[in-house]
């Protein structure tokens, strides 16, 4: 039984990983409100810190199986640099018994976190040992694995050396993408033909090849690769409509858009799914075509699973953007009495969404349900709540609603103050903003990572040096320099400040040089002015 489950897990993981285009998807549905189409790198990045970062660790590898502890010792250690292989060794040593099942769940979970040279450790223990049966998707994920880890090259050479009998259409697949990855088309192209002639082409390389050029901004050549795998007697998959229905949408071409959904729909062996109908819903919504995303949005609600969170967050987004808060706030309703658990995450959408559209006090209230969630107590999620009010000039609301979490015992994070500082400064209530600030420095154990945006900075010591006592915008100067290193600026400010109050300059002069920064123009003109005094 082992087996099967474990082929079915190499399968999944291969077939998810495989179309990167499709990942950018999920990130820009769930995330991303609006059908914000920019394939950009940082998308991508910031994608994988949320999957990885957020959520993903959020997951916990305690499964309800004895068989979990394997994954629990290997779970912790993200370290890169840290070695899996003494950690597999010493765990057989210790007379356990380690079954294939086990290992592909901590390949494919390790993944999953983007623990790439770790996979690749556990995928070649396991090869190595010669005692484990290593299937033709084991060397795929692995020929996958050191593509990413080793680089092409290598992964080439690994190809070669493969006997004919393993070089299955798997393996063929696998390489594929490995030359999808790095932008290869001719090489893609070459292969593709080369999988054809040996007549074992699949869906799966079709969608490699519209994934290509989908990551390399070709999108008008996606629907020829579409073309072509029906020419070649290859129906498209699932992920073939949606990578070919994307990139219509994403050339603004919505009547063939329009045209390949329905033939989606028609098809008897393809479940157009929710994931579809949003992208479909963000390209009406960004062509301004509000009937058509709702009719979208409608197939999507009644697509997803009632407990799927995401769609849910997904939902919620686009029907704020769309301004329609009665139904964002019965699907708030929906979610909460369908999903087990709102986590964090869920909370700052909402709240945000709510923001967007202008509703505080349900905000207020969605806030109160969230302190009484018993979840753990993250900043980020009332300051989403304080940034909808500074951004919409109501910062007095701000500072009053952080002041009452501070009373209830809560010590914020820097940047709780510093949201309400910026929002002082764009109110020119430099008072404010000064006191602000300091009460961000002086929290800056909550967050020793946490840097002040050096406008907001600027501003606030600008405003100092004319008009406080000396000591305090000196105390203010001492508190920030524990956070960011002295800068121009800050010099600039201190300096003027000094000249101000008739004091001797020459100790932060000395100072200044010693930090490397020069006295220019503006600094000379402040000096030249307290000594004509
Ligand atoms: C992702 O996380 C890394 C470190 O955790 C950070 O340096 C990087 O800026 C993040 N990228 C994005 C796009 O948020
Ligand atoms: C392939 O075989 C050659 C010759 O035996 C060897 O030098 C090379 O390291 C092998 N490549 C890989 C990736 O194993």
């Amino acid at each position: 039984m082992h087996f099967s489950l474990s082929s079915a897990v190499v399968s999944i993981c291969l077939a998810s990983s495989i179309p990167q285009c499709l990942s950018l998807w999920h990130f820009r549905k769930h995330f991303l409100g609006t059908g914000a189409l920019a394939m950009s790198s940082t998308i991508l990045r910031r994608y994988r810190n949320l999957s990885t970062a957020a959520f993903v660790v959020g997951r916990s590898y305690c499964s309800t199986t004895g068989r979990s502890s394997l994954f629990s010792r290997i779970s912790p250690l993200g370290d890169p640099s840290i070695s899996l292989v003494p950690v597999l060794d010493d765990w057989v040593q210790q007379g356990n018994t380690v079954n294939p099942f086990d290992l592909h769940r901590v390949v494919k979970d390790l993944r999953s976190r983007r623990r790439f040279t770790q996979a690749l450790q556990v995928s070649e223990w396991m090869s190595s040992k010669g005692v484990y049966p290593f299937s033709a998707g084991d060397r795929a994920v692995q020929l996958d694995l050191i593509g990413k880890v080793r680089g092409l090259e290598i992964a080439e050479s690994y190809f070669q050396n493969l006997s004919e009998n393993d070089k299955t259409n798997k393996l063929h697949g696998a390489l594929l993408n490995c030359y999808v990855r790095e932008g290869l088309v001719d090489k893609s192209l070459s292969l593709l033909q080369k999988i054809k002639d040996m007549g074992f082409a699949s869906a799966l390389n079709y969608n490699s090849i519209m994934c290509l050029y989908t990551q390399t901004d070709q999108l008008e050549k996606v629907p020829d690769v579409m073309k072509l795998m029906k020419e070649d007697g290859v129906s498209p998959d699932i992920f073939s409509y949606r990578i070919c229905i994307n990139s219509y949408g994403a050339r603004s071409d919505l009547v063939n858009m329009e045209k390949l959904l329905d033939e989606m729909e028609s098809q008897s062996h393809i479940v157009t799914d929710w994931d579809t109908y949003s992208m479909v819903a963000n390209f009406y919504i960004k062509a301004g075509l509000k009937e058509k995303a709702l009719i979208s949005l409608e197939k999507c609600e009644d697509k997803a699973d009632k407990r799927n969170v995401l769609a849910y967050n997904y939902l919620i987004s686009q029907y704020a953007s769309l301004g329609n808060k009665k139904t964002m706030m019965r699907l708030w309703e929906h979610q909460k009495a369908n999903c087990k658990k709102q986590l964090n995450r869920e909370y700052i959408i909402m709240l945000s969404c709510l923001v967007k559209v202008g509703e505080f006090d349900q905000a207020e209230k969605v806030l109160e349900e969230w302190q009484l969630s018993g979840n753990c107590y993250d900043f980020r999620v009332p300051n989403t709540l304080l940034i909808g009010y500074s951004q919409r000039g109501l910062i007095e609301k701000a500072e009053t609603l952080l002041q009452s979490i501070v009373e209830k015992g809560k010590t914020p994070i820097p940047n709780s103050w510093s949201i309400i500082a910026s929002g002082y400064v764009a109110e020119e209530n430099m008072e404010k903003a000064f006191q602000c600030m300091k009460n961000a420095v002086a929290v800056v154990d909550q967050n020793k990572g946490w840097k002040p945006k050096p406008n907001i900075i600027s501003s606030i010591l600008s405003w100092a040096a004319n008009n406080k006592d000396l000591d305090e915008v000196e105390d203010l100067i001492n508190l920030l320099r524990t956070v960011i290193p002295m800068n121009r600026n800050m010099y600039l400010y201190l300096i003027k400040a000094y000249v101000r109050c008739g004091k001797e300059v020459d100790g932060i002069l000395e100072s200044m040089k010693a930090d490397n920064i020069g006295v220019d123009e503006e600094i000379e003109k402040i000096l030249s002015s307290g000594s004509q005094q």
